[in-house]
């Protein structure tokens, strides 16, 4: 028989994505940003999600099936992320989930959106080996996770106590003047610059951390660094040097992230890294984690950069791998959960 065919939706953040997966493979994976809409703000603005996502969620997934080919008729199963998120944005997706599945008589899971982050990899590298760690960075989240069995959760091993490491990406972009969202910019610009032209603090690395915070980020301490660096530069009339503030600060962020992970993977003897989330698409982080894991005899699997951002085909794949495994669909009156737990 056929491998089963499963439509996910993702609407938690800014971007209304809808992809559509057989197995491990993707079919279709169309998606509607709003972040244009939110750049003159400088970050996502709720309200201004939540209209969007109401707008786009219809021709989106018209798009999707267009695109895969198929109807929703023809469609076993749908995910959709149900949490964590923004409340409004994630209940267009919920919503929507839930009226398709009423309408065809489909059944519907609701899935965690960074375990989705997690799954989305299989359709580039195929079944993931557990148990694995997964390093998550995004513009809401950065965390480390044990991977045991991705059908039946995750295992928080640490996150962030400040900011997130795309958070710090967009806000020492627009200390130095880039766009919104400042991650690609700050990816580009580091390209021309000395990645050891300053010395920026690495947080939460010192002996002292190693008891409480051996698998948890700091990433405001950083931020600030490289404010009152900018600052003094400006104060003494001289140009910002922006492609060597950018890859130092680009250099500190990956250091932290490949640092702990690596450190978490030989703690534990697993020798299987994920990364995922936005940040994953950064070009320095992808090159750092692959060099320095080939040390400890780790494989590093990181889905390509279309697929580290939020998308449908990541609450898709997650769904996919749910009904493979034999996991029970949510039930109807599945609640939209901004807050939801690992
Ligand atoms: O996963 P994602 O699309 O949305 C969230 O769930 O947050 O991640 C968006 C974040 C933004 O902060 C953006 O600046 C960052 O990912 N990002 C990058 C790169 N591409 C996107 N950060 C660093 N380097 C990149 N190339
Ligand atoms: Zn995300």
């Amino acid at each position: 028989a056929d491998e089963p065919l499963v439509l996910g939706i993702e609407t938690s953040c800014d971007e209304t994505g809808v992809g559509v997966v057989q197995g491990h493979t993707l079919l279709a994976d169309a998606l509607a940003s709003s972040v244009e809409q939110h750049a003159r703000f400088g970050g996502v603005v709720p309200e201004v999600a939540s209209r969007a996502h109401l707008e786009a969620i219809v021709p989106t997934m018209d798009r999707a099936l267009a695109e895969a080919g198929v109807t929703l008729a023809d469609v076993d199963a749908i995910a959709v992320t149900s949490g964590p998120g923004l409340a409004g944005a994630l209940l267009v997706g919920v919503a929507a989930a839930k009226g398709y599945a009423v309408a065809a008589e489909k059944p519907v899971y609701g899935v965690n959106h960074l375990a989705a982050h997690v799954a989305v990899d299989t359709l580039e590298h195929g079944p993931l080996p557990e148990p694995a760690i997964a390093l998550l960075v995004s513009g809401g989240h950065s965390s480390l996770l044990l991977v045991d069995d991705l059908a039946h959760g995750v295992t928080p091993l640490g996150a962030t106590i400040d900011d997130a490491a795309g958070e710090a990406f967009d806000k020492v972009a627009r200390l130095l003047g880039l766009p919104f969202p400042g991650g690609p910019y700050i990816d580009r610009e580091a390209r021309a610059g000395d990645r050891a032209a300053i010395a920026f603090p690495r947080g939460l690395t010192a002996a002292k951390d190693q008891a409480a915070h051996r698998y948890d980020f700091s990433f405001s301490g950083l931020k600030t660094a490289v404010a009152r660096w900018v600052e003094s530069r400006q104060r003494a009339g001289e140009v910002v040097p922006v492609a060597d503030v950018a890859a130092s600060f680009q250099e500190a962020v990956c250091d932290v992230l490949v640092g702990k992970a690596l450190d978490a993977c030989r703690s534990s003897g697993i020798q299987t890294l994920v990364i995922g989330g936005g940040v994953a698409a950064n070009s320095r982080l992808r090159a750092m984690a692959e060099q320095r894991a080939a040390t400890y005899d780790v494989q590093v699997r990181t889905p390509r950069p279309t697929l580290c951002t939020d998308n449908g085909a990541m609450v898709a794949a997650l769904g996919s791998h749910l009904v493979a495994a034999g996991v029970a669909p949510s039930s109807l009156d599945l609640p939209a959960d901004s807050a939801m737990p690992l």
